[in-house]
């Protein structure tokens, strides 16, 4: 098992994995609505998943515009959560093919927020992109047009997510196991 900083770190979804489902996620992403398609990433845990998609996509024939937002969830426990934007794109939307880009979907409430932020906005049409999908955790009625994996219900790091700000660098998915 791999150590990391004298954790160990189990991996779930290897590097290789990720590299074949992107590219079969880029089919996907061509066979639907992606006509002058806007890409959005939502940072910070989606940025490696974003980049490497975002190649994906170029590797099956498109050429997206780019665009990063920051999110953030705020309130925790009983208190009632809400999301709220932390740094927005410059670009608009208005009359865009718009694909969110995302790390995982849990509650649903990061992409739900997102995209009605986008439709209001004037999006032509907001399709979901994410790596892993954690269904038993759902919130809200929400579901992505294309999802990497699903997830069982560990808490992951590596490729882009982290715990406490680390680990966002691995090249595969972990789950941290404890002390090595
Ligand atoms: P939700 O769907 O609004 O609950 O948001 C899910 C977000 O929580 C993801 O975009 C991640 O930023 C974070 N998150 C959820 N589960 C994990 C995990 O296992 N590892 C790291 N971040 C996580
Ligand atoms: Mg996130």
């Amino acid at each position: 098992m791999p150590v990391v900083r004298g954790k160990n770190i189990d991996p779930l979804f290897t590097a290789e994995q990720i590299r074949a489902r992107n590219l079969e996620l880029a089919q996907d992403i061509l066979a639907g609505p992606c006509d002058d398609l806007l890409v959005i990433s939502i940072l910070k845990g989606s940025f490696i998943f974003a980049a490497d998609l975002i190649r994906a996509l170029h590797d099956v024939g498109l050429a997206p515009e780019v665009e990063f937002i920051t999110l953030s969830s705020y309130g925790t426990g009983t208190v009632s959560q809400g999301v709220r934007v932390i740094k927005d794109i410059d670009s608009d939307v208005k009359g865009r093919n718009v694909l969110l880009i995302d790390d995982i979907l849990e509650s649903g409430r990061t992409l739900l927020f997102a995209r009605e932020l986008m439709l209001e906005r004037g999006a032509s049409n907001v399709t979901i992109a994410v790596l892993l999908d954690k269904k038993n955790k759902r919130k809200e009625d929400f579901e992505a047009d294309y999802v990497g994996f699903d997830c069982p219900d560990y808490f992951v790091v590596g490729y882009g997510m982290d715990v406490a700000y680390a680990f966002r660098e691995l090249p595969f998915v972990g789950v941290v196991t404890g002390d090595a």
